[in-house]
Parts: C-alpha cells; structure tokens; sequence
C-alpha cells in the first residue's frame, strides 16, 4: 500500500510457524518505542496470516488508555461485523494501517504511556468479552483466530488492570488450538512482570521473540525508492551513518527522507535536522539535567556493556566526580536511571538502555552543566 513500507515477508512467516508448529499459542514481540512492531504486525504478519487461514485481529490497548478492555472489545466487535456484513478483514487492517501511522504523528503520545484514571472492567465487560471471542470462534469456522494484541506492557501498568489480564489468559488458555496470540509491546521491564513474574497469570504462557532491528536491506530499499521514484541519488554510506545514529528507528529514518524529498535537503542536512527533532521529542536536554556526573559515567559504562562494578570505573568516579567510587554509589546510580526509565535491569547484572540515542547526547553534549 503504502511505497515505503519495507517488507519482512521471512520474520513474519517465522513467527507464524512457530504458532503453527503448535510449539506455542502466545508469541510476544518487544522492542522499544518506534521500531515499527505494529506495521510491522499489521502489514507483514496480517497478510500472510490471512493467506495461512487465520482470521488476524489487531487490539490496541491503548485504544483507551484508561480502558484497555475497551480496544479488546471493540476489535471483536468490529471483526464479527465484518465476517457478518462479508466484508473483507483486510479493509478493517488497512484502516488500522492508516489510524497507526496518523498516530505516530501525534505530538506527546511518548508522554502518554500511562492511564491517569485507570478503570477496572466490570464483571458484565469481562463476561462480554469472553462472549464476544465464542462467538468470533463459531463465526470463523475452520479459520483459526490470530490475535494481535499490541501494547500489552500497559497490562501490567496498573493494579486496577489484574482482572483483565486473568480473564485474558483464561480466555486464551481455553482456547489453545481455536486462538493464537501475537502481543507486542515496548516496555522490557512491564513485558518483564508480565510474562517472567511467577506471580503473573501470564507466567510461561508466552514465548518472547526477538524483533531484529531493519538492517542494510532497509536502507538498500529506501535508496532505491529514491532514485526510482524520486530520482534522487544518495550514497548508503551516509544512510547507514543517519540510521545507525537514529538508533535503527524507522520512525526517524522517514522523517529524514521526508526532508529529502520534500525540501531537497542532502542526506547530511536531513540527519542534523532530524537529530535535532529527535532531541527534542525524547527531552534529553531536561533528562540530562536530572542527571548527576555519576549517573553518566554509570549510564555510558552500561551502554558499553562494561560492568559498572569494575575497579577501572569506580576509580573514574573517584576521579571525575565529587563522589566516592565505591559499589554503593554505584548502586545508588544505577537505581536513579531505572526509575528515571534509562536503563532497565531484567537479570542480576543484565542491564538494557532504554533511551539509545542518549548516548551519543552525552557524548557529544561537552557543554553538559556540571553538578553533584
Ligand atoms: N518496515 C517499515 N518500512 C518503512 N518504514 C517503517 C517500517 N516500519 C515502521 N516504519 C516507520 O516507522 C513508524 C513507526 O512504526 P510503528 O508505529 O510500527 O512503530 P512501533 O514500534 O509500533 O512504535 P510504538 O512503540 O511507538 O508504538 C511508521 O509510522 C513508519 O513511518
Ligand atoms: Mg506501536
């Protein structure tokens, strides 16, 4: 549909063999925010679902943030009509398609990741659900339901969300053969409770894949696009360079085609112009305020996969800082990044960077204010 949209016809066969090996029913996919998981669920995965007999149908949570039983139902909804009315479920994706990508330009939506009032469903919402997806499973007879549930982290955001995520493993579990599940969602630490918690009804229920990052085929395709469409030359050299400095988010990666395009910028001036905006809409400028010279030296050692408990590093901190470099410093740093949602830490010493492209904000960032 769409000219640049790039495919992964291979990733998304993959992940559907997996279901239809029956190694598993519930396969989750997490990335961090703006790698493209939901075109990449709703342009790959569908399709090929649909041609595979799966009937795919894509629940946002987010759908009402403070709600999220309501995406789910509205997506069963909306599925029923459509095998009512013999409508084709690929328009109901398209419309998907085009709501996800009229979202992304929403200014704050990174701000507005958690419900400010959360509502617990009612028993009559949760029997409803549970009865919508019966009657989606009679209706699709011989087809087997794919469920794309997307946003899922938001699960386990608040308390007054527990009886939903019960009701859902229940739904599902029932159903093993019947329904599958594909449910994505970017935060490592709330996928973490929700899915390695023994506590959680969703504890073994779910594989975790992984969701390669777009590679060198990407911006091969996205050369090609230009000069085919848009005759216009670039290098990949210098894409590769714009890319890797993005943090391999697609999201960003159009933004900077779309100043080439639109305003004829080189590669370069599409890169500095797109770091900027980058910048801006992560508030690294007011993240690296809250931060104290510990704190960025701990955060550069993880992103460099160095353990932050070595010799070499606490002497830095003894060196550079007004601190002591010992281990509860360290420890004291590490604890301020994760609420601070920098870094999270999944496994006793793993740690993952949850805002990339602070790194080389730092880095480049000499002017940074000094403070203790
Ligand atoms: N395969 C692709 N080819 C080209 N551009 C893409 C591709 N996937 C994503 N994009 C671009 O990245 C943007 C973000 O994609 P998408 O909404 O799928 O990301 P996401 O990981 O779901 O983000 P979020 O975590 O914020 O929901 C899209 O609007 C599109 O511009
Ligand atoms: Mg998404």
């Amino acid at each position: 549909m769409n000219e640049w949209h790039f495919p992964r016809p291979a990733l998304a066969e993959h992940y559907l063999k997996l279901l239809n090996l029956g190694i598993t029913s519930s396969l989750a996919i997490i990335a961090p925010r703006r790698k493209g998981k939901t075109l990449f669920i709703l342009q790959d995965v569908s399709p090929i679902a649909q041609k595979n007999k799966y009937i795919p149908v894509y629940a946002s949570l987010w759908q009402n943030i403070n709600a999220p039983h309501e995406g789910l139902i509205l997506a069963l909804e909306e599925a029923i009509e459509a095998i009512d009315k013999r409508a084709v479920i690929s328009r109901l994706l398209q419309a998907k398609i085009k709501k996800t990508t009229i979202s992304n330009e929403l200014l704050g939506k990174m701000e507005v990741e958690f419900a400010d009032s959360p509502t617990k469903p009612t028993n009559e919402e949760l029997a409803y659900l549970e009865k919508l997806l019966s009657e989606l499973e009679k209706k699709a007879g011989k087809k087997t339901i794919l469920l794309l549930v997307d946003e899922v982290q938001h699960l386990a955001t608040s308390k007054k969300f527990d009886s939903l995520t019960h009701t859902l493993r229940t739904m599902l579990d029932k159903r093993q053969g019947s329904v599958k599940t594909i449910f994505t969602g970017s935060s490592r630490h709330y996928m973490n409770i929700l899915f390695n918690e023994p506590t959680s009804p969703f504890y073994h229920f779910v594989e975790t894949v992984p969701f390669p990052e777009l590679d060198d085929k990407f911006l091969a395709f996205i050369k090609k696009t230009l000069a085919e469409q848009h005759d216009i030359a670039v290098t990949l050299p210098s894409l590769s360079r714009a890319f890797e400095s993005l943090d391999y988010s697609p999201y960003w990666m159009m933004k900077l085609i779309a100043n080439i395009v639109t305003f004829k910028m080189t590669v370069l001036e599409a890169h500095e112009h797109v770091l900027q905006l980058l910048e801006a809409a992560e508030g690294f400028e007011s993240v690296v305020k809250k931060l104290k010279p510990i704190d960025r030296i701990v955060f550069l050692a993880l992103c460099a996969e160095k353990n932050p408990f070595s010799i070499e590093l606490m002497e830095q901190i003894g060196r550079e800082t007004s601190v002591k470099g010992v281990a509860a410093n360290v420890q004291r740093s590490i604890q301020r990044l994760s609420e601070n949602h920098l870094v999270s830490q999944i496994h006793r010493g793993k740690y993952f960077i949850e805002k990339p492209g602070l790194r080389r904000y730092l880095i480049e960032a000499k002017s940074a204010p000094e403070g203790t």
